[in-house]
């Protein structure tokens, strides 16, 4: 059988890595569907490189140029936003990759979990903001879900050596990112260039600050909560610069049980194209004798104030976790157009989870508002300072 497969977001860091990844695994793997938001020439060239059958530019503004540069091709092309959740749907294809940053991904990856459809999921922002209705649209359609980020996908692989009821605790590592040995005060002047300079790993922008502020760690301790379906007490975060031990999980006996690798995309977005087989491919493994010594510690929440606020979010449920990332995701474009300064955008944040009524029971409509009061409150606050 060959996989057909749909990248949302082929043009950025995870896209290019699955693109590169599909083409190294060869026969069984093919390209389908590919997406980008506006980078028009990069998602031509990758329909004539994979042979895609279907692209989308969210941009619609883009379209005419993406015409121009497939012409004489036989490729279906689609634009604007709804066009995602349509690439996500198609008949023909039989996983996704999410590789879109941001919640613009939601409507895309609910549409594909209840089509169900296999979900490669990198793009975290959707679990966070509707974690429970994707995993029930999951589990009601059959969809399996296969985390791509390198944290959740090791826990995936740990969680297969023992039953759900003996876990005891998720572990997630974190790099610490490029200011992990500041002090809050020195965090004050911290440059939009050094935040872009993360020490091991190369993303895209948006994620890369959230490595900075560790808003990344309080995202992914909100995934684990959603994919694991473990009480936000039982996550932990543990420091490890190395980024070598990928995460952990703890087991009722006392045995921890972790997945090592290079700091490369490339092995779990394998995986979850592969599983449940593993095949040879561009990673290789690492080189312990040579990297001599793995540290770990515990992370200063007082600095790293993502942290806890991502645990009082779990606790909250409902309305709060949309609030929390959409206000980051609005505060990090600001940080990026040099408007707020690198400590205000969890600054803004939590204002804006202070400033929020938290509703529980919520539909889809209602986080969407949620997502949507929290950019506005980013924008008003961002003008008044
Ligand atoms: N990069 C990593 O190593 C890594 C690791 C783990 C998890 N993740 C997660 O994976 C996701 C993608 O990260 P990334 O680093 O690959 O991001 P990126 O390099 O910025 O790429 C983002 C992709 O999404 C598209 N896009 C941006 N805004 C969009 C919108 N409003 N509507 C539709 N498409 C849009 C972009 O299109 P254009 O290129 O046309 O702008 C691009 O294809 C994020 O959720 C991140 O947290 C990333």
């Amino acid at each position: 059988m060959v996989r057909r497969i749909a990248i949302l977001g082929s043009t950025g860091s995870i896209g290019r890595n699955a693109l590169r990844v599909i083409e190294g695994l060869g026969e069984g793997y093919s390209v389908f569907a590919l997406s980008a938001n506006s980078k028009v020439e990069l998602l031509a060239e990758q329909a004539r490189a994979f042979g895609a059958k279907v692209v989308a530019i969210t941009d619609a503004s883009c379209r005419g140029r993406l015409v121009d540069l497939l012409g004489g091709l036989d490729v279906e092309i689609l634009s604007g936003s709804e066009s995602l959740a349509a690439l996500a749907q198609l008949d023909e294809v039989d996983t996704v990759v999410t590789a879109i940053v941001g919640a613009a991904g939601l409507s895309a990856v609910l549409a594909a979990a209840k089509k169900g459809k296999r979900l490669a999921i990198a793009n975290k922002e959707p679990l966070v903001v509707a974690g429970e209705l994707l995993m029930a649209e999951a589990a009601r359609s059959g969809s399996e879900i296969l985390p791509v980020d390198s944290e959740h996908s090791a826990i995936f692989q740990a969680m297969q050596t023992g039953k759900r009821t003996e876990v005891a605790k998720i572990i997630l590592t974190a790099s610490g990112g490029p200011f992990l040995k500041l002090s809050g005060q020195e965090m004050e002047d911290v440059t939009l260039e050094q935040a872009l300079a993360h020490p091991t790993w190369d993303m895209g922008p948006k994620v890369t600050i959230d490595s900075a502020t560790m808003m990344n760690k309080a995202l992914e301790i909100i995934e684990a909560r959603w994919l694991f379906d473990v009480p936000v007490e039982r996550i932990e975060v543990l420091i490890h610069p190395e980024s070598i031990v990928h995460s952990l999980v703890e087991f009722v006996d006392g045995s921890v049980i972790g997945q090592l690798g290079e700091p490369d995309m490339c092995l779990p977005i394998q995986y979850a194209l592969t599983y449940p087989d593993r095949l040879a491919g561009r990673a290789r493994a690492p080189q312990l004798a040579e990297i001599g010594r793995l540290n770990f510690s515990k992370p200063d929440g007082e600095v790293f104030r993502a942290l806890p606020l991502a645990y009082e979010v779990c606790r909250a449920g409902g309305t709060a976790a949309a609030v929390f990332n959409a206000a980051n995701e609005a505060a990090v474009e600001e940080f990026l157009a040099g408007k707020i300064r690198f400590v205000n955008i969890l600054e803004l944040v939590e204002d804006c989870l202070n400033r929020h009524d938290v509703k529980t029971g919520v539909s889809l409509e209602e986080l969407l508002e949620a997502d949507a009061w929290a950019r506005r409150q980013v924008s008003a606050l961002t003008c008044s300072t």
